[in-house]
């Protein structure tokens, strides 16, 4: 009676119908399987290793200069926050209060972590991410499933499954970004081997793996943490985005001409969804420097960072789509820059739900959407579409999180808007300073576009020159410097 005698190899169901509703044959629901307080174990330890990797990448978004690792961090930290709440909520279900879910598990997990997080390079942190430890994670994940018993232990292999498909998808994008990146510039070996010793010394990030007494006894000295780290809240941006303070085309006033045609205002429009590449490079600050908040709200907030990055690369496949190098137009970064500089984590929120609810009236998104379907340019009214939607989403987060927080709805937009007046925007210094000659770009842009659509253009739009000198993006006065 305290033996499987039977491992169920000759079962048989009712006319051959698959077994255990098709999650497994039973003879591994029979065999395998391994305890709650086990499986606990090692959720929390997965959950720990992804809760840093969406740390990592969020403090990265804002400091990285290329584009695209901008952007793909700025998809990993959504997505690792993503799998942090299911292992949460699973974790929550398993005879767990109190969760235990902030305290590290291990203080040599702990140590690869904090490493990664003060890495000297983006090569270092790309190699160390997708070439070390997310390999680690999924070989994790795949074990446990492998080992669970897959009907006990159901609903922790449905979490896991979910997240092995996207972790497989962040690990894909990492070995070629890893290629790309690291095929001239050679990555510290001595750095990565320390990575590598404190996951074995770990018995990995599962925890389940033997650990040899020469790593166990090896001592294993922080390089990159032993400076503590510190959140860089300065924007960057590599090379194509050349003059980032131009500030010299105005595109709300643009949009809002009822002369213009609609075909233009979708160039100005996708010029917009590029340049909400500042709104992640800003979030990236509020999530960095706010601790202490209840787990959703890094995941809300997260996930609205996310569809920011989104929206900037809406605007870059809008612009491919109209024959347009999206390099030729300067993108500034005088919005992010300015915020993360000048203003306190609550205080960039405030701007940030005081331009989002000024989003949704009548004039914002919808306006936008109908251009976008009038122009007859089905791109743009699917980009606009789903930019609105997204923008509606993120009013609601910004009550959730912001105006809560501020506890009175009047209150929480006059204050954003007042925080955004406080905001100093150089207009004339940067020009002053030689940071550039707010050059109006826009005639040669809409000349290429009409060439390119083989028309005339407008003589009235192609002559248009109105700057950010004296009004802001929601059309409100800036008073002269
Ligand atoms: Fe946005
Ligand atoms: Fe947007
Ligand atoms: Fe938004």
């Amino acid at each position: 009676m305290n033996r499987i005698i039977d491992t169920g190899e000759n079962h048989q169901s009712w006319k051959n119908l698959p077994p255990l509703v098709g999650i497994a044959s039973m003879k591994d629901a029979i065999t395998k399987g391994f305890s709650v307080e086990e499986t606990v174990r090692r959720l929390k330890r997965y959950h720990y290793a992804l809760r840093r990797l969406y740390e990592i990448f969020n403090d990265h978004i804002t400091a990285e200069p290329v584009y695209e690792l901008k952007m793909a961090f700025s998809l990993h930290s959504h997505l690792c926050a993503e799998h942090v709440t299911a292992l949460r909520k699973r974790v929550s279900e398993m005879r767990e209060p109190p969760l235990g879910l902030d305290k590290i598990p291990d203080e040599d997990l702990r140590l690869v972590f904090d490493e990664i997080l003060a890495s000297s390079s983006t090569e270092e942190r790309v190699t160390a991410i997708y070439g070390i430890v997310l390999p680690d994670l999924v070989a994790g994940m795949k074990r446990h499933l492998d080992e669970t018993n897959p009907l006990t232990d159901h609903p922790s292999t449905r979490v896991l499954r979910f997240a092995l498909l996207e972790l497989g998808d962040m690990a894909a994008w990492g070995s070629t970004a890893i290629r790309c990146l690291c095929e001239d510039k050679a990555v510290d070996d001595d750095w990565l081997a320390l990575i590598e010793n404190l996951l074995a010394r770990a018995g990995s990030i599962d925890g389940t793996q033997d650990v040899s007494d020469e790593i166990a006894t090896a001592e294993l000295v922080p390089m990159r943490s032993a400076t503590p780290y510190k959140y860089d809240g300065v924007v960057k941006r590599d090379e194509r985005f050349s003059d980032p303070y131009n500030m010299g085309v105005n595109a709300e006033i643009f949009l809002y001409n009822e002369d213009f045609d609609d075909a233009a205002k979708v160039i100005m429009m996708f010029y917009k969804r590029l340049r909400e590449i500042d709104v992640p490079e800003m979030m990236a600050s509020i999530i960095a420097e706010t601790p202490d908040k209840p787990w959703d709200y890094y995941r809300d907030m997260t996930r609205q960072l996310w569809d920011e990055a989104r929206h900037a690369m809406m605007g870059e496949i809008g612009l491919t789509s109209l024959g347009l190098d999206w390099t030729k137009i300067p993108v500034n970064h005088t919005w992010s820059m300015g915020l993360n500089t000048q203003l306190t984590p609550i205080e960039r929120h405030a701007v940030l739900y005081f331009i989002e609810q000024g989003l949704m009236p009548k004039t914002g998104k919808r306006y936008e959407w109908e251009v976008g379907v009038a122009s007859n340019n089905p791109l743009a009214a699917i980009v606009q579409d789903f930019d609105w939607a997204d923008e509606v989403l993120h009013a609601h987060i910004g009550r959730d999180w912001y105006v809560s927080a501020i506890g009175d709805a009047r209150k929480a937009v006059e204050y954003g808007d007042e925080c955004w007046s406080n905001v100093l925007m150089g207009w004339k210094q940067w020009k002053d300073d030689g940071l550039t000659e707010h050059r109006n770009w826009w005639p040669e842009i809409y000349a290429e576009a009409c060439e390119k659509a083989g028309i005339e253009p407008d003589p009235e739009i192609l002559a248009y020159h109105e700057t950010y000198e004296s009004k802001r993006a929601d059309l409100q006065t800036i008073p002269a410097e």
